[in-house]
């Protein structure tokens, strides 16, 4: 498996969840050199802070602070980002957020901040930094969703931005074919992070019960199978036995059978009221 020893990643939306796993799982076991990017500076000192035991010199981690949503902002933090630090030879686009409700609930600016955040954020990214890993090589590593395959009752503004990724992720990685840049697209189902505390205030039971069929899985879990499956060459990344299986049956059973078999299992998970 390629040595990721003294390369260079940088991982957007590293200060938590996902994205702070996969920082930990390169910088610790594979002895990569991280860049954290976030909104929150504090945030990302204390993710430098939470790294810093399990890597040979403090210099291993670095972090800038950057809104993905803001177009600008992106560009003069990659280039000055690329400056001090050099390029990325590993670019994790793991910054997302979610709103979770019945869509006749969500006013617009949740629904338009999901997916500014989600796609807009992450081509944001994309802009500022492929063209110049086009030029010596890398691996992109596009965060979606297990959501970002099948509708969720309680997740249409989520779904529309992580379908918009994985239609992304298979449009460049086409475009890339004949560059030295592979990309992947990374697509677990619930995963034990701060977010999912952020949508527990508002989340419908049907949404519950349907995350629920297929679990939770640790963050550092996801992180060891996403990088295995980065450096596997694997295109789609879905973590979990359950997950996986999910994923297969949707390909080959029609769509209308996989929804009325959803909504049964649903309907006798859920908790009566
Ligand atoms: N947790 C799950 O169940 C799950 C499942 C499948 C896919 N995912 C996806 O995995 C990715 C990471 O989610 P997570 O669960 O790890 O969430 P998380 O713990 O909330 O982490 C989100 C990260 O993104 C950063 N971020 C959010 N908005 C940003 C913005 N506008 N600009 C820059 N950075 C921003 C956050 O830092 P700041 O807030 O400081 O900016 C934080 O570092 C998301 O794309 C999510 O959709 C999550």
């Amino acid at each position: 498996m390629e040595d990721l020893h003294g390369k260079r990643a940088y991982i957007i939306g590293g200060s938590s969840g996902i994205g702070l796993a996969i920082a930990e799982h390169l910088a610790r076991h594979r002895g990569t050199d991280i860049v954290l990017f976030g909104r929150s500076l504090s945030k990302l000192k204390k993710a430098q802070q939470q790294l810093a035991p399990g890597v040979a010199s403090p210099r291993q981690v670095n972090c800038l602070s950057v809104d993905v949503d803001n177009e600008e902002a992106v560009n003069v933090c990659m280039t000055e980002a690329m400056r001090t630090f050099g390029r990325p030879d590993i670019l994790v686009l793991s910054a997302g957020t979610t709103a979770t409700k019945r869509f006749v609930e969500l006013s617009a600016e949740d629904f338009n901040g999901v997916l500014q955040t989600n796609v807009q954020g992450t081509v944001n990214c994309l802009r500022a930094l492929m063209p110049e890993m086009v030029k010596t090589g890398g691996k992109i590593m596009l965060v979606s969703s297990l959501a970002g395959f099948m509708g969720i009752f309680g997740y249409s503004a989520y779904c529309a931005s992580k379908f918009a990724l994985v239609g992304l992720a298979e449009s460049l990685r086409w475009e890339l074919e004949e560059t030295p840049v592979d990309l992947c697209v990374l697509c677990p189902p619930e995963v034990a992070t701060p977010l999912i505390e952020l949508e527990k205030e508002t989340i419908p039971k049907e949404t519950r019960a349907a995350k629920d069929l297929l679990g939770t899985l640790e963050a550092e879990y996801v992180a060891a199978k996403a990088v295995s499956g980065m450096l596997k060459g694997k295109f789609v990344i879905i973590p979990g036995f359950k997950a996986r299986l999910m994923y297969l049956v949707s390909r080959v059973l029609p769509k209308n059978l996989i929804y009325r078999l959803t909504l049964k299992m649903v309907a006798l998970t859920m908790p009566k009221n």
